[in-house]
């Protein structure tokens, strides 16, 4: 049975793009983003995929919101729901509809740098590596099981930009790598720890050497 997976997003894209040119064994039954203007949504258009608007200025509240948004994605039936650039905080209620089945990725090697502006604060840190995070999402923002992270160098002349696109690449690898695990049925969480089945040496840690 193929893996229903419905998208959010918010802007771009890139990371929906990614995860359509990887070529997984998923079926993705819906694209959904809250700015009506966002790229991601024109993307998924221009590949034939059921792209929806729900703008959310329209509700009065997150929660009015969030439980429209819940409603829409349960409409198409996902197996996995994949948050490629979303960037509004998803309430409780949606997180415990869909958790289990709910994967972020995140641009930076959590548990450092949740939240925002992750490669300007890696650069005024002065950390020597950085990188991202594929997660399940939990209630406590961008703290859920790590699925896989990829590392980066940070170099001396970076700025917020070379290392977002140094970041952005590695994001394009581990997304799709970690959406095909899921839809093999290969992540094994055991007390908040994922493990790759039949993988103990775990190949969820995706270190290039770039
Ligand atoms: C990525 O950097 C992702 O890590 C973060 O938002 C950005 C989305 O980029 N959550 P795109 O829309 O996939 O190009």
């Amino acid at each position: 049975m193929t893996c229903r997976v419905v998208v959010l997003l918010s802007g771009r894209g890139s990371n929906l793009r990614a995860i359509v040119e990887a070529r997984l064994p998923i079926e993705i039954v819906a694209v959904i983003g809250n700015r009506p203007q966002a790229e991601g949504l024109a993307y998924a258009r221009e590949r034939g995929l059921t792209a929806v608007v729900l703008d959310h200025t329209e509700y009065p509240d997150r929660a009015a919101f969030d439980a429209r948004l819940a409603d829409e994605v349960a409409q198409h039936r996902p197996d996995l729901v994949v948050l490629a650039g979303y960037m509004r905080i998803l309430s409780p209620a949606f997180i415990a509809r869909f958790e289990g089945r709910l994967l972020n990725i995140h641009p930076a090697l959590l548990p450092m740098f949740p939240g925002l502006n992750t490669h300007e604060r890696a650069l005024a840190e002065g950390v020597k590596i950085h990188g991202c995070t594929v997660h399940f999402v939990t209630v406590e923002l961008d703290h859920g099981p790590i699925v896989a992270q990829a590392a980066v160098p940070v170099r001396a002349d970076d700025t917020p930009d070379t290392l977002a696109a140094r970041v952005l690449a590695q994001e394009h690898r581990i997304y799709p790598q970690a959406i095909r695990w899921f839809a093999e049925g290969r992540l094994v969480n055991v007390d908040g720890r994922v493990n790759l089945k039949d993988d103990l040496a775990s190949q969820s840690v995706l270190s290039p050497g770039t």
